[in-house]
């Protein structure tokens, strides 16, 4: 009698516990999905795209982890080494002591009229398959080496792809 009232007990225990959990997870579960409750697909890629390209940008390390690495005389400057750091957080270049460096918001990158540069020349507008070359090899739209501070950087294709993304939302 009294052993099968313990057992008993027990499993009104684990029902209750197991209760719990699906409350729990079904919960959390509306918790996570609360802002869109059925986000269209393309979108949440564009976004995540978008925000990986910002974490580059911003920290040269991107969405998985991964520290993003490079080449050049970039890496002598006692400084963050991050695209944000050298070209500012709005894309608009800077003047430093050591270097100008150039607009690269996607806009300027690829205006019909020419990129426009620092000193007022304007190179031929950049497409994608240049914009990556540039930031992979140090190689402008005319085909020309650019100067060493500008690192030439190694990344993953998805990562140049997201990192585009970005620099097509900096205004
Ligand atoms: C250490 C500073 C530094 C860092 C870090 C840096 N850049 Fe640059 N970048 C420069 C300078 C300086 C130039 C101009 C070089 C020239 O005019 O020859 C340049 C040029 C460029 C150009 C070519 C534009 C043109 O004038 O033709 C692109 C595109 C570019 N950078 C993108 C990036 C991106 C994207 C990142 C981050 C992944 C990055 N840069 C990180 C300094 C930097």
């Amino acid at each position: 009698m009294r052993r099968s009232r313990l057992a008993l007990l027990g499993i009104a225990a684990l029902a209750v516990g197991i209760v719990g959990i699906v409350a729990v997870s079904a919960v959390s579960g509306m918790l996570v999905g609360a802002p869109g409750a059925l986000p269209v697909p393309s979108q949440t890629a564009a976004n995540s795209a978008v925000a990986n390209g910002s974490l580059i940008y911003f920290t040269a390390t991107d969405s998985s982890g991964r520290a993003l690495t490079y080449q050049g005389r970039g890496m002598m400057m006692m400084m963050r080494v991050t695209c944000a750091g050298c070209h500012g957080p709005d894309g608009h270049g800077e003047q430093t002591p050591m270097f100008v460096s150039p607009n690269i918001t996607y806009a300027n990158l690829t205006s019909p009229a020419g990129m426009l540069e620092p000193n007022g020349e304007r190179i031929p507008p950049y497409n994608d398959e240049t914009l990556k070359r540039a930031i992979t090899q140090g190689i402008d739209s005319q085909g020309k080496p650019l100067d060493w501070p500008m690192p030439r950087w190694q990344m993953p294709d998805m990562d140049l792809d997201d990192l585009i993304a970005f620099l097509k939302t900096l205004k």
